[in-house]
């Protein structure tokens, strides 16, 4: 399997517990290595424009609202497989039927608040790294 890169967000829910050092252990113990990590305060308007994809969708408004209401950290993440790697750790989006031992069952309160983003696709991984990250900012 070649090695990828993937972006990973740390949702305001999750900042505002403190859980960045214990998600970012589960992530390294997966075998992903964070070779770039910002911690920012995004706009409801940035937050629309990376989650446009989702802009039909009825939980729209409130997933872009809810990326605002504290710090996110972006990261981009390089391993074997990072896509899926990264998917396994998350676990399911609706933390309820996230397996045991992943960051949304350990941490994700609701399907709303579910602590952690990461990137569905290698076309979908490129695009998002770039919207946070320049090609200097990636240091493996
Ligand atoms: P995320 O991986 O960031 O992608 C879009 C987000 O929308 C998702 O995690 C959830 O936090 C949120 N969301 C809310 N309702 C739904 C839903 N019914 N299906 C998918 N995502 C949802």
């Amino acid at each position: 399997m070649a090695i990828q890169q993937t972006l990973s967000i740390i949702k305001p829910d999750a900042t505002r517990r403190n859980l960045t050092g214990q998600i970012n252990a589960k992530l390294e113990e997966a075998g992903l290595k964070i070779i770039a990590q910002k911690r920012l305060l995004i706009t409801k308007e940035l937050a629309k424009e990376f989650y446009a994809v989702h802009a039909e969708r009825s939980f729209y408004d409130d997933l872009c609202t809810n990326m605002t209401l504290g710090p996110i950290v972006v990261q981009v993440l390089e391993g074997e497989d990072a896509i899926q790697t990264n998917r396994e750790i998350m676990g399911a989006t609706n933390p309820s039927n996230a397996f045991p031992g992943t960051i949304r069952y350990e941490f994700g309160e609701s399907i709303d608040f579910n602590s952690v983003h990461g990137s569905d696709s290698p076309a979908n991984a490129v695009q998002e790294i770039a919207f946070f990250f320049s090609k200097i900012e990636l240091c493996r």
